[in-house]
């Protein structure tokens, strides 16, 4: 008795997988968990003091549909300070978390028969929001790095196209597109009059040299086909509190507006003022956070590959390593199930973010938490590759 709609809708296997480990946890098992894509610090002190302020002067009752006007114009600066856009408050959506932001986009601009192109691999939910606006996922490669090029996406492109995933940072991959791709990605854009999603929610976590550019930012024709996504859950370890924004086009704003207002009605009251200091306030703790990832980024690149079986490509932001995981004649899912049985490590197979070839491990954990989970990994796979050496004999 199911709607069609949902009945072929895949579960996220990355809650999934983090609600087993979880579980397995709870029971007394000494787990070491890389599935969850969520910072391991605390919301800073001053977002937490915001929002006990917002209880204690009781701003606790409906606020606009699409976010109190402070907290639009705080994104408007942000995007302003950070990006290098001009946005008015007209062209800001705040919604319950990126994933509800994105959630309404794909809504609000996809239509049965439309196509959307998305890189591989990618973020878990994007290919079933495009498949519930009842539109086409069109999967695109991109090169043994992950990176992505404008003539990849070119041989994509169909009259049908309606819309660019662009996910740089790249949750699962790490990867950043390149400045000069993104120029030629926004021509193509503009060329062939597409909308480019541009879900920035890992802005902030890029490592070395590399930093992360807005496609919107490049010029005014490319902003009126951007529609930018982004959250406070990554940036201020603020997953529990739910709010996301989408900066763009006016009339697709309000038509998501006009969504909302018939689904979750405004983000958390006071979540909102949370959300209003963390852009407004001190961005010390952003930097410390970014500090800490990246010397975890290159303890588990290089302990990875140390790993017998095991290949992985430099993650240049997010907090994601992606590795190849193949050599060792499993795929993901059995690579997945039996790790987290035999040797107590949780993470995700790669089948879930369109590569059967590679396994996803968060590194938003201690050292000595990657250190210990590591361990096991290399122990794990040694004492398979003996026992399949002593079946073979
Ligand atoms: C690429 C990407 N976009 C969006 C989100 C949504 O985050 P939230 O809904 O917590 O803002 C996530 C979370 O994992 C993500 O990885």
């Amino acid at each position: 008795m199911i709607a069609q709609r949902v009945r072929n809708i895949a579960p996220s296997a990355t809650l999934a997988i983090d609600a087993k480990a979880k579980h397995l946890k709870k029971d007394g098992k000494d787990v070491v968990i890389f599935g969850a894509g969520e910072p391991d610090f605390n919301t800073p002190d001053n977002i937490k003091l915001a929002a006990k302020k917002a209880i204690d002067s009781n701003f606790t009752r409906y606020t606009p549909v699409g976010g109190i006007p402070e907290l639009k114009k705080a994104v408007a600066d942000k995007l302003k300070r950070d990006n290098n856009i001009d946005y008015g408050v007209s062209e800001i959506l705040v919604s319950c978390g990126g994933k509800h932001s994105l959630f309404n986009i794909a809504m609000a601009v996809l239509d049965k028969g439309d196509e959307a192109i998305l890189p591989v691999p990618y973020w878990v939910s994007y290919e079933e929001m495009i498949k519930i606006a009842e539109a086409k996922p069109v999967l695109c490669k991109t090169d043994e790095k992950f990176k992505l090029t404008a003539d990849m996406v070119e041989e994509k492109i169909t009259p049908r196209t309606k819309m660019l995933i662009l996910n740089s940072p790249s949750n699962p991959s790490g990867a950043i597109v390149s400045h000069e791709e993104i120029k030629k990605i926004a021509k193509l854009a503009v060329e062939h009059n597409f909308y480019v999603l541009s879900d920035e929610v890992y802005e902030h976590f890029t490592y070395g040299d590399v930093k992360h550019l807005s496609i919107g930012s490049l010029n005014e024709e490319i902003k009126n086909l951007t529609i930018l996504s982004n959250s406070v859950s990554k940036t201020y370890a603020m997953t529990g509190w739910r709010i996301g924004y989408t900066a763009g086009p006016k009339e697709i704003i309000k038509a998501m507006d006009n969504l909302q207002s018939h689904s979750t009605s405004n983000p958390t009251s006071i979540a909102q003022y949370a959300a209003l200091e963390a852009l407004n306030g001190p961005q010390e703790s952003v930097r410390q956070m970014v500090h800490a990832f990246d010397e975890r980024r290159k303890f588990i690149h290089k302990r990875l590959n140390e790993i017998g079986g095991i290949s992985c490509v430099e993650p240049e932001g997010a907090f994601y390593a992606f590795p190849d995981i193949s050599e060792t004649g499993m795929s993901s899912m059995e690579f997945v199930s039996k790790l987290l049985d035999e040797a107590l490590v949780a993470v995700v197979p790669g089948i879930a973010f369109g590569s059967d070839r590679h396994v996803r491990l968060s590194y938003a954990t201690s050292i000595k938490e990657i250190e210990r989970g590591m361990d096991r990994i290399e122990n794990w796979l040694k004492q398979k590759a003996v026992k399949i050496e002593n079946e073979e004999i």
